[in-house]
């Protein structure tokens, strides 16, 4: 049964990352490369990527239609899809993922860490970050200064922001203090919306400039511990299910 995944071979074998279209040609003629079994002889013959055996030197080449990458974003890396004169994140993946459309879903600041979803599911991502759906967002967060229990209860109500880069009313947001030594905080800050530098200037309207900030959960789903910054793999379907709200 066809998939709907009927591409020309040169078109598989490139986004798959094996090679230029050149290359791939020169792999068809030398017989590298077998559809069903049998050596392709034409590298612009039509194949159905979802359907249909193709191997390189006897490697069963794997196809996905769509893919979704759990990256834990370094500090200093831009969240866009591409950049002419900064990194960006889609610069620590393979080719692959620019070439299959991957996105990232949302944004994080360039001096934030942690938790970003890049996906070529357009709508998975408009799931992810549409207030309607009203995904909550976990950020750990390093602040200078110390917060309490008035600031526990003015997160709660909702935060009135007003500062250089606008006005807002924020949506009732949870806050809890992990630590504090007298002069510098460790919180944990629970969102459900995405306005710009959101979580820097709800603590900042609390007199706590933030100094480090990482996401470790977008729903029910968390930043794998296992993953340092700058790593990445691809989410299991028991994961993308977590995020299926
Ligand atoms: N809030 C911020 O202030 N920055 C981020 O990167 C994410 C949420």
């Amino acid at each position: 049964m066809a998939s709907g995944n009927i591409m020309r071979l040169d078109r598989l074998l490139t986004t798959l990352g094996e090679g230029t279209r050149a290359q791939v040609k020169e792999m068809v003629r030398a017989g590298r490369v077998t559809v069903c079994g049998v050596p392709a002889r034409d590298s612009g013959m039509q194949v159905d990527a979802g359907s249909m055996e193709v191997r390189l030197d006897g490697r069963r080449l794997e196809y996905k239609a769509v893919r979704h990458v759990m990256l834990n974003k370094p500090q200093g890396t831009l969240t866009a899809a591409r950049d002419k004169k900064q990194k960006t994140v889609m610069d620590l993946l393979p080719p692959l993922y620019a070439a299959m459309g991957c996105m990232p879903a949302g944004r994080l600041d360039k001096d934030t860490e942690g938790l970003l979803i890049i996906t070529s599911d357009g709508q998975l991502a408009h799931r992810i970050i549409s207030p309607k759906k009203d995904v909550s967002k976990v950020y750990f967060a390093r602040v200078s200064g110390v917060l309490g229990e008035d600031d526990i209860a003015a997160f709660a109500a909702g935060l009135h922001i007003a500062d250089s880069d606008g006005a807002f009313d924020a949506k009732p947001a949870g806050l809890e203090i992990v630590s504090t030594d007298g002069a510098c905080s460790e919180v944990r800050v629970r969102v459900s919306e995405g306005k710009y530098h959101q979580v820097k200037r709800m603590l900042a309207s609390r007199g706590a400039p933030v100094v480090y900030l990482r996401r470790e959960k977008i729903g029910a789903l968390s930043l794998d511990p296992a993953l340092a910054p700058g790593q990445w793999r691809e989410l299991t379907e028991e994961e993308v299910a977590l995020l299926d709200v």
